[in-house]
């Protein structure tokens, strides 16, 4: 059964060497080289193409429970990765097959096949199953259909809105009817990029000027929805501007990940008299909206009607580079991690 190999034999992993404290440095990583294991039974070697880096991961990297377990110090990080099967021991995932998993950060990945599901990179890229057609298309999705309950002819804002989720956020609200989208972002380029090509119908940059009036200036008829990436200041701003009935769905913080003090939200009281819901949300409780998720994606992708952006940052020396780099804001949509090229010998 098991065909292929893995000629170098060599595997450069990536572990957590520090827990950060703050934003995250350099030196709180390692890259270090390992033998690549031959697949057990029922095990598949993986040799990764593309990975993820993904704001969550910030958080995985405090030793705090939560909903995912934290990393461990001097061990492998994971995360979502895309790839080639190398080696198999196992019918059902065949050497040459396309697998999406869990185990990126690395260049080769060994794990049980039932542990990947396979996809098919010739109807689209393997990037787009770690974000349009992947967690964050489904975050995007399902925040805004599923938590929030957007309705045709409603105001929308989007904060985060040129990230992976936001501008997919914003470009389905559009699909979806909303009367207008807005959007913001922390850069004029992101700015312009939200407006001139994915159709928002305004934005603002949140480092430019107070966010609150920049908001206010457009949601001159309030926000019915606020699909919330950030958290913070940006959270305050929109409950101010939240119309009655309003629904926010709290997707994301990424304004406090790396923040040593929380940012006090002064306005909740609004949330009793605009009768307004506040409502958190993970992506791995909405599964079930996968299907129709992949198949409502796909078919505005088939007709040109939404727009992916990627940002790659290539070779697995640079995944940290990538990771420090989508904090800062170096990404336009999904930041990805190029690895290999599948044409490439192994
Ligand atoms: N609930 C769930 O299940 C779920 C699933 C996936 C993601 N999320 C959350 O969704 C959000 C977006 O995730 P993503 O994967 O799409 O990441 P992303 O938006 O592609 O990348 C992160 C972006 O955050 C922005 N940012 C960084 N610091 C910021 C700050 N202080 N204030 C405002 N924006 C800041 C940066 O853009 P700027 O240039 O605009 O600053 C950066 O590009 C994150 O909060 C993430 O944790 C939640």
């Amino acid at each position: 059964m098991s065909a292929g190999g893995v000629s170098s034999g060599v595997n450069r992993v990536w572990q957590l060497a520090a827990r950060p404290t703050g934003f995250p440095s350099p030196e709180d990583f390692r890259l270090v080289e390992e033998a690549v294991p031959a697949p057990g039974p029922g095990q598949v070697v993986v040799r990764n193409e593309v990975m993820s880096v993904d704001p969550a991961m910030r958080g995985r990297m405090n030793d705090v429970p939560s909903y995912v377990a934290p990393f461990q110090l001097d061990r492998p990080l994971d995360g979502g990765a895309v790839g080639t099967v190398v080696a198999s021991e196992s019918p059902d995932v065949p050497v040459g097959a396309s697998v999406l998993h869990g185990l990126g950060w690395r260049e080769y990945a060994v794990l049980d096949a039932g542990h990947t599901r396979v996809v098919d990179t010739t109807i689209a890229p393997a990037s787009a199953y770690l974000g349009v057609l992947g967690m964050p298309g489904l975050t995007a999705y399902a925040g805004l259909l599923d938590v929030a309950h957007m309705r045709p002819d409603e105001n929308v804002f989007v904060s985060g809105a040129a990230g992976a989720v936001g501008s997919l956020a914003g470009q389905i609200a559009r699909l979806r009817g909303a009367r207008t989208v807005i959007g913001s972002a922390g850069s004029p380029e992101k700015v312009r990029y939200l407006v001139d090509d994915l159709g928002f119908d305004g934005a603002f940059n949140y480092k430019e000027g107070p966010i609150r009036t920049q908001l206010k200036q457009l949601t001159p008829d309030g926000i019915d929805v606020y699909f919330d990436n950030v958290g913070g200041e940006q959270l305050e701003a929109a409950l101010f501007r939240m119309n009655l009935h309003g629904r926010v769905a709290v997707c994301g913080a990424i304004s406090q990940y790396n923040s040593p003090e929380p940012y006090g939200i002064r306005n909740l009281s609004l949330l009793i008299s605009k009768r307004v819901s506040l409502l958190g949300f993970l992506v791995m409780d909405h599964w079930d909206r996968r299907q129709a998720f992949v198949e409502e994606m796909s078919g505005w992708l088939r007709e040109g009607k939404v727009k992916v952006s990627e940002t790659f940052v290539d070779g697995i020396g640079h995944a940290v580079d990538a990771f420090l780099g989508m904090l800062r804001g170096e990404n336009v949509g999904k930041m990805i991690v190029r690895l290999a090229d599948p044409g490439e010998p192994v």
